[in-house]
């Protein structure tokens, strides 16, 4: 039976059996193209016809050395990748246009620099004058780092095996253009071969390589999700428009924990690193107000806290809003349902708006207990205590469930001055002797005790 044709979408992946302009699943224009079978000599579909050379096998514990780093001297950049740069790793850093990818990326150039690695800085959407005339603005001026503005890549490699860089930053992926593909810079066939030849060159020569990577509106980095897959690292920039804050959060890393963050703020010198994110996120916390919680989270091995706080109105439309900033939309509607059918709180004919103070964003499901918190204080108009942290998970059948780090983030509580929290049940004595806990095994438990009990469900 001759097998039916199969056409695969390079953004997405996913595949259907005719083409067409635009992929079904992703929405992707002009991104699917159609997969040849692989063919051996013969003709036939089956690779086990012709032998083929024998792999040489090695044992797990034959492993090389672990691959040297350097540090940046930014503890916020350093820990992020894992605890300095890998040599001959790629990374991948993601961001919205206008966050502060390239003032980042120059400043970390000029610490690496400093650190004794040769760094050339490739930018392929500014002017030489113009990285030039941020780098005075930064006070880098004398950095030894070596700067082109240059988007034709086989310039550019041509270039880097004649310079045998340690480091070098190309700035951006989607100004790049590799004269052996036939589309414009930017499309996804072009991000797709560029950075693979940049990859797999600097991985030859020992050069680690930093991509930058624009974000689309969506928040997907733009181009091919295989990019993602090339390097060892992937990094995203991110923060709100109006806010100084800046987090650098990995989402992949070969060589370190993924989900650390580090923190910056961004000035009118550039980005300098925020050693203590909690007191910052919450230095602007006035008396108890209702609607705001302190959520004691966590973001990989660190723990910071935050201020969520919830408003809560009587809609004027028959469609009541649900507004989010900082958390996941749908883990909203997840616990009003739970509050509605659990505790007999109902949200029908309310606006809801939840957000995250600072501009950060949280992705714990940890946060469940201190929304479920900031929507009752929001409801029913009564603050809780300004002394007290929250954090728990919520399930579907209304239980508060354990989460990671329980110490840890009691710790931090402790060390910025709260003396209470509102916690799940410890499987054993957390090490906060002076902090009044309160360990909650249901939700409708915590509601009863925190805002008094409620006459019935709905
Ligand atoms: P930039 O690094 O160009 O962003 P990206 O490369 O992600 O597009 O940053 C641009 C913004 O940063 C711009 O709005 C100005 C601001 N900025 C400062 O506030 N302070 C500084 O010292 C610098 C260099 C930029
Ligand atoms: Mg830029």
């Amino acid at each position: 039976m001759a097998k039916e044709p199969n056409f695969i979408c390079s953004d997405c992946g996913a595949s259907s059996t005719k083409w067409s302009g635009r992929c079904d699943a992703c929405g992707a224009w002009n991104t699917i193209s159609e997969q040849k079978p692989l063919a051996t000599s013969h003709g036939s579909k089956s690779l086990s016809g012709r032998r083929g050379q024998t792999i040489a096998l090695t044992d797990l514990a034959a492993q090389e050395a672990e691959p040297p780093r350097t540090e940046a001297g930014v503890a916020e950049l350093d820990r992020v990748l894992g605890g300095g740069l890998v040599k001959a790793s790629a990374i991948l850093v993601g961001g919205d246009p206008g966050i502060g990818k390239s003032t980042l990326l120059l400043q970390a150039a000029a610490r690496f620099a400093r650190n004794g690695l040769k760094v050339v800085y490739i930018s392929g959407e500014e002017s030489a004058a113009q990285v030039q005339m941020r780098a005075r603005r930064l006070g880098l001026e004398k950095s030894p780092v070596k700067l082109a503005s240059e988007t034709n890549l086989r310039d550019i490699l041509t270039t880097l095996e004649a310079e045998q860089p340690d480091l070098v930053i190309i700035d951006s992926i989607q100004t790049m253009w590799a004269d052996t593909v036939d589309s414009a810079p930017g499309s996804v066939s072009q991000v797709r071969a560029s950075a693979h030849e940049i990859v797999t060159f600097s991985k030859k020569s020992g050069i680690a390589t930093i991509l930058v990577g624009h974000v689309t509106k969506e928040g997907a980095l733009a181009g091919p999700r295989v990019v993602e897959h090339m390097v060892d690292t992937v990094l995203y920039f991110e923060g709100e428009r109006g806010h100084q804050f800046r987090i650098l959060r990995a989402v992949k890393n070969r060589f370190g924990p993924a989900s650390e963050i580090g923190v910056f703020e961004m000035t009118g010198k550039g980005l300098v690193e925020v050693k203590n994110p909690s007191a910052l996120f919450l230095s602007e916390r006035g008396k108890p107000t209702p609607g705001s919680v302190v959520f004691a989270g966590v973001e990989g091995s660190r723990p910071m806290l935050c201020e969520i706080q919830a408003l809560v109105a009587p809609s004027p439309t028959p469609q009541p809003r649900r507004s989010v900033v900082g958390w996941d939309g749908g883990r909203l509607g997840m616990i009003l349902a739970v509050l509605e059918s659990r505790c007999g709180i109902a949200f029908a004919g309310l606006d809801v708006y939840l957000n995250v103070a600072g501009g950060i964003r949280i992705t714990e499901p940890a946060a469940d207990l201190a929304v479920a918190a900031a929507l009752i204080s929001a409801r029913e108009d009564a603050a809780l205590p300004s002394d007290c942290v929250i954090f728990g998970e919520i399930s579907l059948s209304g239980s508060i469930r354990q989460v990671v780090q329980a110490e840890n983030r009691l710790k931090e509580a402790q060390k910025l001055g709260f003396t209470s929290a509102i916690l799940p049940h410890l499987s054993k004595r957390a090490a906060a002797p002076e902090m009044d806990l309160k360990q909650m095994q249901e939700l409708s438990g915590f509601v009863n005790d925190i805002f008094g009990p409620r006459d019935g469900t709905v």
